[in-house]
Order: C-alpha cells, then sequence, then structure tokens
C-alpha cells in the first residue's frame, strides 16, 4: 500500500504584533491577567480550585450587583453564556420577544429557535434603543414568556436606557428578563437585582479585559423555578444548568474539566474591577469614553447615538461622505497598531466602530488614536482638525 508522508510543518515562535485594541473586542488584557494566566495548572476538582470558584462566583456578583447564588462562568465565549441562558430558559413551543434593533438580537431569535422556540420582534431602528411603549405593545399582544434585550448593542453603540421600566412591563405581562450585558458589564452602570433582571450572561473579552473563555452568568430564584419546572429536558448537554449543578452547586463533582487558566484570567480580572470599584469603574468609562466622543466631534465627526443613548464602551462614530471606511481602518492597523473596526449590516461602510473597554479605556490610547484617525481620514480628503479633537479630548479627560 501506498506509504503518506506527513512531514512536520515548520512554525515560527509564536509573535503575534503589538497592537492597540480599540476595537468591539477583544480589549487589551492587564499585564496581571496575563500573569495570572500562566500560573500553574492545579486540578478542577482539586479544594483549592472550589475555593477558588468560591472566589470568582464572589466576584461575579459584585460585577453583576446581584445576590442570585446562580452566578457563574460558562466554559466558552460570551455566545456559550448566551446559549446557556436560552436554551434553558426556554422550552419548545414558548414564545419569546427579542430585539430587532442590532446584530445581537438576531442571534437571540436563532438560539431561541434552535430551542424549539418562537421568536417575536419588539421593533427599533439599528442605532436606536427599544422604546418601552413598543415593548409593551409586543408584549400585550404576544403574551411571551420571555423579554430579552441587549444592554448595550455592540454593532450599533446603543446603550438601553430605562432598563427598570422595560423589566417592570415584562413582570407585569407575567415574562421573564434575559439581559445581554457582554458589552456592558464592568463598564457601564449595571444592577441586576435593582432593576428587576432575571437572567444576564456577558463575555471577559469587552469590559472586563479578559481574554475569551469563561464567561459571566446570573439567573435569579424565579428563573431557576422555571428551569426545574421544564417539561422536556434541556436539549443540551454542556448547557445544561441542573447537570452543571453538579459542579457548580453543593456537590462540586465532575461534569466537565473547567477552563482552568481561563478561571484564573476571570477571577484576577475581576479583582481588578473590585479594586478599582464598580462605580469608579463606571464613571472612568463615561470620562475617558467622553474624551474620545469630544475628540471625534472637534474633529468634524458626528456620533451615530443621541447622547440619551450613547454607549461609552463603544463608541460609533458616523463615517463622512466620501470616506472609504475600510481604508482607514487598515490605515489605523498597519501604520499605528490600533484596531478599531467598522459597522456591519444595515451600518457597513456607514459608522466606525470605536471601543473604550477595560484596560484600553486609558486617556493615552484615546490621545493616540485621535491623530492617527485624523491622519487616516485626511488621506481620504477629509480635512479632520486634528488639534481641535485632541484638545478637546484632553480637556474633558482632565
Ligand atoms: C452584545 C454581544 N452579545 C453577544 C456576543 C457574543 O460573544 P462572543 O463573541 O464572545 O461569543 C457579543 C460579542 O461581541 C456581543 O457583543
Amino acid at each position: 500500500m501506498h506509504e503518506h508522508r506527513f512531514d512536520a510543518p515548520e512554525v515560527a515562535p509564536l509573535e503575534p504584533p503589538t497592537r492597540v485594541l480599540m476595537g468591539p473586542g477583544p480589549s487589551d488584557v492587564h499585564p496581571r491577567v496575563l500573569k495570572a494566566m500562566s500560573t500553574p495548572l492545579i486540578g478542577h476538582l482539586d479544594p483549592a480550585f472550589v475555593a477558588i470558584m468560591n472566589e470568582v462566583q464572589e466576584l461575579l456578583r459584585y460585577g453583576f450587583r446581584t445576590r442570585n447564588r446562580w452566578t457563574i462562568p460558562v466554559s466558552g465565549t460570551g455566545s456559550a453564556a448566551m446559549e446557556a441562558a436560552f436554551t434553558n430558559l426556554v422550552e419548545p413551543g414558548d414564545c419569546v420577544a427579542v430585539p430587532s434593533n442590532g446584530y445581537f438580537g438576531d442571534r437571540m431569535a436563532s438560539m431561541v429557535e434552535k430551542a424549539g422556540g418562537r421568536a417575536v420582534r419588539v421593533k427599533a431602528p439599528w442605532g436606536q434603543p427599544l422604546d418601552s411603549a413598543e415593548v409593551e405593545a409586543v408584549l400585550a399582544k404576544h403574551s411571551p414568556v420571555i423579554f430579552a434585550f441587549v444592554h448595550a448593542e455592540t454593532s450599533t453603540g446603543a446603550l438601553q436606557p430605562d432598563v427598570p421600566e422595560l423589566t417592570r412591563i415584562a413582570h407585569e405581562h407575567g415574562a421573564l428578563v434575559i439581559a445581554d450585558t457582554v458589552t456592558s458589564l464592568g463598564g457601564v452602570e449595571l444592577r441586576v437585582d435593582e432593576w428587576g433582571i432575571d437572567a444576564a450572561y456577558s463575555g471577559g473579552q469587552k469590559c472586563l479585559s479578559c481574554p475569551p473563555g469563561a464567561s459571566p452568568l446570573t439567573l435569579n430564584e424565579r428563573a431557576m423555578e422555571r428551569i426545574a419546572a421544564r417539561s422536556e429536558p434541556v436539549r443540551s448537554w454542556y448547557l445544561d444548568l441542573s447537570l452543571l449543578q453538579s459542579y457548580w452547586g453543593d456537590d462540586r463533582s465532575y461534569h466537565h474539566t473547567a477552563p482552568i487558566s481561563n478561571v484564573y484570567a476571570l477571577r484576577e480580572a475581576l479583582r481588578l474591577v473590585s479594586e478599582e470599584g464598580l462605580e469608579d469603574r463606571w464613571a472612568r468609562h463615561r470620562k475617558v469614553a467622553g474624551g474620545l466622543k469630544a475628540g471625534v466631534v472637534a474633529m468634524g465627526l458626528e456620533m451615530l447615538p443621541d447622547d440619551a443613548w450613547w454607549l461609552p464602551s463603544l463608541n460609533a462614530v458616523r463615517v463622512p461622505d466620501g470616506v472609504d471606511a475600510k481604508r482607514v481602518i487598515q490605515i489605523l492597523l498597519s501604520r499605528y497598531g490600533i484596531e478599531i473596526s467598522g459597522g456591519f449590516g444595515p451600518l457597513a461602510g456607514r459608522i466606525f466602530r470605536i471601543g473604550c473597554m477595560g484596560h484600553s479605556c486609558r486617556p493615552s490610547n484615546v490621545l493616540a488614536l485621535l491623530p492617527a484617525l485624523a491622519d487616516a481620514l485626511h488621506e481620504q480628503g477629509f480635512a479632520a482638525d486634528m488639534k481641535d479633537g485632541v484638545a478637546a479630548a484632553a480637556e474633558a479627560m482632565e
């Protein structure tokens, strides 16, 4: 028989370029978090690791501002925590209201459908938040068992205001509330218990500045009761919370091997949040991203969202007429080593998406980005006023 040759591939040592990460995520990781990731492993059932799990849960409760017992890091990226929420809370035939004002509402709809449910839309244009009257109308018409919304829409830079009002409406109509807090946890004001959110999920690589891999999830007693009362088993093994209870609950017995280094990283990232203080961290994001916003406006650019729903962690800036957004993004990356991103879907070519998240959310980054952006725009024939931009940003961040 013919023998196949398998030559050993020659691959150079790992040397990715140095970047400043100011896109929609991941954000720059704090050196302390990188160091935590290189800590030697211990077993995922070692009593010392169980103590670490408890600490991560406690730190997560602080970050979410919740007393929910069921607060855990789900193994996987933000979408895993998202799918854990939907797949456990949605039963076949359930009606679930999801938003249509950005990309992640679409992902919610697709997860609802995969769980056998039916998604109905609360409509709002991309770039705008949901309106409480529209939420009320959809809930009154369809009586969904769940109302889900995106607190910080990464695809459009819109923050959902009036969350307590939306949760009140949902509860009046007998619906549980799921919140996507991927781009808000640890960067933007979020109060899970005070705002009446029943389940919330997030990711590590945004305002927590942690490598993706272990993703926060929290559920209150009402949500857990709904899961316990399911008439059909969850259509997932890996994300079935009734099985995960064996590991994260009192038993601490094996379900799957925890991503130990990611749990270490998340613990350190959350320690940084708690050292800074949640309120101070929200204020820093507003201040530094406020500098970025003042800077781009002084350079002659316009923000996409109204100030009433501006999202500090993800700044959507309109692309001026005649400017090729892709080329600007490419110049920033290749010439300055700064990553920003563009829009997609209905906003493709129409916005720049500039992240100001966690460890990336620093005045020095904003002051490095603005001249680089002005340079790239000049090359496209747009006369951005670099000096005014930098001066306005510096003043706003003082
Ligand atoms: C609002 C929102 N939800 C969900 C996700 C999914 O997270 P991940 O890409 O980590 O799976 C993202 C990721 O960008 C997001 O921005």
